[in-house]
């Protein structure tokens, strides 16, 4: 059975005393769903986020992180130091990486295969922008999105892969694609690695949705057979909501 993942990227936001607050406040909240909780807090809240979420049923994750083992690359943080903090995880090919910072397919590949090679799961994420939908070319921008950085991997390596489908016009703009858009993506997403891995390993495969996912649409949204989850931006920045969320499974 895949599983079920409701993780919180929380981007440029929170300093460490905000950091610490969140985390005592999501420790009041219950959890009634059997989905696995992530927080993605920004590198310099890593630590204090591990530190006072010890007691949590959530795992802390990066947003990002450098192919490099280590070497001449100025800010940048690599996977084995993720690793030294404890950090299992990492978020890759966020399309704000993407837009503003000018990741591209191959250079994810390199980081897809540098968290993998450090024992890490990887969260992928990919999607078309506004342009590709309106012109009928979203399924085409993300089945290249998914073959040039991920289709490389080993049958094993899919283990280790969650997959995060977030339209881009759908993130932060408070316009969510509809269940449907949701649903069709992701069996499309479903049928596009199942052409190269089979069956078996595409159906285990835990695809989220992410773009303006809220309280109020969550159950709907994760109601559909393909969609194990989401990625949330805005709404994790609230311990209520963002289990709301967590709990609309
Ligand atoms: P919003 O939930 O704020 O739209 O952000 C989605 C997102 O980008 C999560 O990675």
């Amino acid at each position: 059975m895949r599983k079920q993942i409701v993780a919180g990227n929380w981007k440029m936001n929170n300093d460490l005393a905000e950091t610490r607050a969140l985390i005592s406040d999501l420790a009041k909240q219950s959890k009634i769903s059997n989905a696995e909780v992530m927080i993605a807090p920004t590198f310099v809240c890593l630590g204090t986020a591990l530190k006072h979420s010890s007691n949590l049923d959530v795992e802390v994750v990066a947003q990002n992180m450098h192919y490099a083992t280590n070497g001449a690359f100025t800010g940048e943080v690599s996977a084995s130091m993720l690793r030294s903090l404890g950090v299992q995880t990492v978020i890759l090919g966020h399309s704000e990486r993407r837009a503003y910072f000018n990741e591209k397919d191959n250079d994810l590949a390199k980081k897809v295969d540098a968290a993998l090679s450090n024992n890490m799961r990887v969260i992928f994420c990919f999607g078309e922008e506004l342009a590709d939908r309106k012109s009928g070319n979203h399924e085409k921008v993300v089945e290249s999105q998914i073959k040039n950085a991920l289709f490389h991997l080993s049958d094993d390596a899919w283990e280790s892969v969650v997959l995060a489908y977030e339209p881009v016009w759908a993130i932060g703009t408070g316009e969510t694609a509809t269940p449907e858009q949701a649903q069709e993506m992701h069996a499309f997403i479903r049928s596009v690695l199942a052409s190269k891995y089979g069956n078996d390993i595409s159906s285990e495969v835990s695809i989220l949705y992410g773009g303006s996912v809220k309280p109020n649409n969550a159950k709907e949204i994760f109601s559909k057979p393909d969609v194990d989850g989401g990625l949330i931006g805005g709404a994790s920045l609230n311990a209520e909501d963002f289990y709301a969320i967590v709990n609309a499974f």
